[in-house]
Parts: structure tokens; sequence; C-alpha cells
């Protein structure tokens, strides 16, 4: 059985007593959703350990939005991946397609970030995803499957097992556009078979989630499908009744 998973993505929002606040309504409301998801929220680095203080003594799992390639130094603005797992985050997203846009990250920086991340213990949850463009040019099995093979292709067996994969269609973040079920499902189960071809029967076990104006309202339909482990989740996560409505989804 594969884990389902519904992760909040807070990006640049929340002031450190809002990000509590947010962490406390998603706690008090947690014991509605089924325990077998697995809620995780993604808050800025700034109160990060503010939050996980929050949340100690309860199932809710903490991870940051990203970590630096390398693992200390002058490198400055940086925050490094043993710094976030001291302060007990279990996870972290890497190549978000916002830091690929924006941040110029490529392959090539992932691939050290996804070192960095597993050498201090934390669990990626590595983004992929194509832009309108690309899926208009019926691109986006080949973009998802590059993406993929550049980066997770290089993990050890030990290593995939820990990992969280994310499709995120750039189109559908922030947009309110979401890409409907069955395109999820279409691309996921490609995704699954990108990741079969190196992994084998370990494919079936790595979590997939969707990403792209995920909601309560389109939740359990996207859930529904076969291949959709859960989501992560952008603007409906800074508002804790919707990101766990979210979870109800399942
Ligand atoms: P939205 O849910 O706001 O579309 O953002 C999705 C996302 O990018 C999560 O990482």
């Amino acid at each position: 059985m594969r884990k389902k998973i519904v992760a909040g993505n807070w990006k640049m929002n929340t002031l450190p007593a809002e990000g509590v606040e947010l962490a406390k309504g998603v706690a008090a409301g947690r014991s509605e959703v089924c325990s077998c998801v697995n809620f995780i929220v993604c808050p800025p680095f700034t109160h990060l350990s503010q939050v996980i203080e929050t949340l100690k003594g309860t199932d809710i799992a903490v991870g940051a939005q990203d970590c630096a390639t390398e693992a200390k130094g002058a490198y400055t603005g940086e925050v490094a991946a043993s710094m976030i797992a001291a302060l007990g985050c279990e996870y972290v997203i890497l190549g978000h397609s916002e830091r690929r846009q924006y941040y110029g990250e490529t392959s090539e920086t992932l691939n050290k970030k996804m070192a960095q991340a597993y050498a201090n213990g934390l669990k990626p949850i590595y983004c992929v995803g194509e832009s309108l463009d690309e899926r208009k040019a019926g691109k986006h099995f080949d973009v998802c499957k590059q993406q993929i093979e550049e980066v997770v292709f290089n993990l050890t067996e030990e290593q995939f097992a820990d990992l969280v994969i994310a499709y995120e269609p750039v189109w559908a973040i922030g947009t309110g556009e979401t890409a409907t079920a069955e395109q999820a499902q279409e691309i996921h189960a490609y995704i699954r078979e990108v990741l079969a071809s190196k992994f084998g029967a370990a494919a079936a076990e790595c979590p997939i989630l969707y990403g792209g104006s995920c909601k309560p309202s389109n939740a359990a339909e996207i859930f529904a499908k076969e291949d959709v482990d859960g989501g992560l989740i952008g603007g409906a996560a800074l508002k804790a009744e919707d990101f766990l409505a979210i979870g109800k989804g399942f």
C-alpha cells in the first residue's frame, strides 16, 4: 500500500506568527481526517522551528521548501540541508517549477541538492511538470521523463525508497485551472512506468502527488485515480480548513 500524502507548500507566505496559527489550526482539525493520510506542511525557513515546535506531539510532518547545493561554507543567503535537518524537518521540496523558472535550477543543481538532502536524512519531494507551451506541443510526457531521468535515476534503490514525486503542471499552478483527473492519472501512470524502468517493483511504492490548483472541491475526484497518491497544495494550504478538507478527499 502506497502512502497517502497531503503536503502544503506555503511558498513565500505567512509571517512567523501567522504560520504558527496556521499550523495550530491544522493540528486542531487533524483528527477529523483519516489517520491513513500523512500531512506535511512546508513553511518558509524563517519559521520552520516555530512550526516544528507547534506540531510536536502530532503526526503532522514538516518540510522545507528548498536546500543548498553545498554542505556549508561561504554561500551567502543559502540554507544547508544539515541546518534544516537539525531543526527536525523530515522533508524538503526540491525542483519546484518556481525554482526552476525564477532561479534557474537545472538537473545539475538538483542532483547536488538531492545528494545534500539524502546525506542529511531528509526525504525529498521532487517536483516535475511541463509548461503550457510544452503541454500544447504534446511534449509533457518527454519533459517529465527527462526531469526524472536526469535526477531520480541517479539515486540508489535505498534512496529511491524515501522519495516522493510531485507532478505539477506549470499551467495549473496558482491559475485556478486544474488538470482533469484523467490528465493527472494519465501522466502519473506514465511517471510510474518511467520509474519502474529503472527501479522495478519499487516504483509501485513511490507516492506520486498531484499539484496545481488542487482544492477541497476537486481533490476527491483527482485522489480517486489509481496512480494519484495525494497532493502538493499551494494556495489552499494557507487555510487550515481547506487544507484539512483536501485530506478528506481520500
Ligand atoms: P497552487 O495550489 O496554489 O496552484 O500551487 C501548487 C503548487 O505549486 C504547490 O507546490
